[in-house]
């Protein structure tokens, strides 16, 4: 789709109001403009809207600073701070404000009604008013009725001016929620699975057909309600896929298996599939936790009985803890222990740490005394601003081999792929005590115990190791045992037939 060191692409069609230039607005309005549309980004941060026109990104996203270098001089694409002129220079207008999650568990919608009632406000002809923010069921409804509250505002200041009487009269709400990963939100605008539209009238329906035409991808019609409830429904189905494996991975410690082959096993059956399926620490990041918050907070509000999804959110929120034992089984006593925690971001590809399990991860260890030596290829800044550093206690570090120094424990925390070829030979020689703790089962088991670690990760263990590798106890500066598995296909991390997923 994207044509590098060529002019941008130029589409006659409305032009695109984007309102909220954060992990999806400002890829949306980008990934739009490199499509050939006029665009008009809006954000009411000042600063970021400041940084922007600079060329510079507020956060870390692949391939989302040469995308904004490429139309930051586009006459094309414009960015301003001043929400209300964007409104009424757009005819679709896209809300991509955030919606987190308040102290009872429901959504806080204040940052959409605020847009509501600001394009209200500023009708001044058709809008085809587009939710893209996740949002629950009726909230359409509600933008609906806001906007036509206000609108007699803007009715009453034309008739005042005697100008431009009746434009203000006609608008649709349509429901149109992001599916991105962050990581690669510009991969998936490009080349989404599907796009869902609710809708309540046929010219809403022509002009998202007409905005999505150039993707080429399926894109399915809904009225409103719907369209907000696949998208609560596909983050709690993967909340569940990614809770249902952590609960069979406690099983395979317990009675000796392999998650990541029970993973690939299941997950060839074309009925389940493989994705989601990663045993670990858990879900975090903006949106999992806080859209089955939301679900779940749906459902008890009109009494349906959502307990399947409260235990989804209990397995999750006991990930950390498990993990937390098995560093306390690996070290026995955390208090004056130096711990070096490689990966900060929620997940790879990102520098997002909003609701990360790191961030709660590091406060634990904090808590039993611990030191900790952090580091992240991508999220380091972020989460400076978070969690300041404390002199003798929290420490972030230029590198892995910096955080690995003196440490009794390495933990594994995002999947970033550098850590995959870390050079274990210098980080054992570097670390007090080599022992490594894999939240995301991204080393080879087998590898890593040749290379002198005792390692201890999720699922992927028999009892018989874990009995020997709680009776291990490794001394001062001395190299690791090696603890030797059964030789097996499972342990050498190499499949019989087909190749596992790392
Ligand atoms: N982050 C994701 O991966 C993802 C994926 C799918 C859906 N979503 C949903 O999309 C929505 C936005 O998420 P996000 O991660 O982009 O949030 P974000 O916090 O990164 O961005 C929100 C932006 O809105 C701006 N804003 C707030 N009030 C505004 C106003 N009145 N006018 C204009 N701008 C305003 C903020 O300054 C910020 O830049 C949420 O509902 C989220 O659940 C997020």
């Amino acid at each position: 789709m994207r044509s590098k060191g060529t002019e941008p692409k130029k589409h006659d069609g409305a032009t695109i109001a984007v309102l909220g230039l954060g992990h999806v607005g400002l890829p949306t309005a980008l990934c739009l403009a490199e499509t050939g549309r006029r665009v008009v980004g809006a954000d009411s941060d000042a600063a970021k809207i400041a940084a922007l026109q600079r060329g510079e990104c507020p956060f870390y996203e692949p391939g989302m600073q040469e995308l904004l270098l490429r139309h930051r001089n586009n006459p094309r694409f414009q960015l301003t701070d001043d929400i209300e002129s964007a409104i009424r220079a757009g005819t679709i207008l896209f809300i991509c404000v955030g919606t987190p999650q308040r102290e009872n568990g429901a959504p806080d919608l204040s940052q959409v009604e605020f847009l509501a009632h600001c394009i209200g406000r500023n009708l001044n002809g058709y809008k085809l008013i587009v939710e893209k923010s996740t949002v629950p069921a009726i909230t359409g409804q509600w933008v609906k009725k806001t906007v036509s509250r206000h609108r007699r505002h803007a009715l009453a200041a034309e008739i005042k001016n005697r100008t431009t009487y009746g434009k203000a009269a006609g608008f649709d709400v349509a429901s149109n929620p992001e599916f991105l990963q962050e990581g690669r939100a510009i991969k998936d605008f490009f080349h989404p699975d599907r796009v869902v539209c609710g809708v309540e009238t046929v010219r809403a329906q022509r002009l998202l057909a007409d905005l999505y035409r150039p993707l080429n991808c399926p894109v399915l019609f809904t009225d409103l309600n719907t369209a907000e409830l696949i998208k609560h429904t596909a983050n709690a189905f993967l909340a569940t896929k990614i809770s249902f494996i952590n609960m069979v991975s406690d099983i395979c410690e317990a009675v000796g298996g392999d998650i990541s082959q029970v993973a690939a096993g299941i997950g060839l059956d074309a009925r389940i599939g493989r994705s989601f399926l990663n045993a670990g620490i858990g879900y975090g990041g903006y949106c999992l936790p806080k859209d089955m918050r939301a679900f779940i907070n749906l459902g008890e509000e009109n009494q349906v009985d959502v307990s399947l999804l409260r235990e989804v959110e209990a397995v999750n929120n006991g990930r950390v803890r498990r993990f937390i034992g098995k560093v306390r089984q690996a070290l026995w006593v955390m208090q004056g222990k130096t711990i070096a925690v490689l990966g900060l971001a929620f997940k790879a590809g990102t520098d997002d740490i909003r609701d990360a399990a790191s961030l709660r991860v590091i406060r634990m260890l904090l808590e039993e005394g611990a030191a900790v030596q952090a580091y992240d290829p991508k999220a380091m800044e972020n989460a400076r601003r978070t969690m300041p550093e404390i002199a003798g206690r929290l420490k972030y570090c230029a590198s892995a081999p910096e955080a690995a120094q003196g440490a009794h424990a390495l933990l594994v925390l995002t999947e970033w792929d550098e850590f995959k070829t870390l050079d274990l030979r210098q980080i054992r020689e570097l670390m007090e005590v080599p022992v490594i703790v894999d939240g995301r089962n991204l080393c080879n088991p087998a590898e890593v115990r040749r290379a002198g670690f005792e390692y201890l990760c999720m699922g992927r263990t028999t009892p018989h190791i874990e009995r020997r590798a709680r009776r291990t106890t490794l001394s001062h500066k001395q190299p690791a045992r090696v603890l030797s598995m059964p030789r097996r296909d499972a342990d050498k991390g190499t499949p019989l037939v087909l190749p596992l997923e790392a």
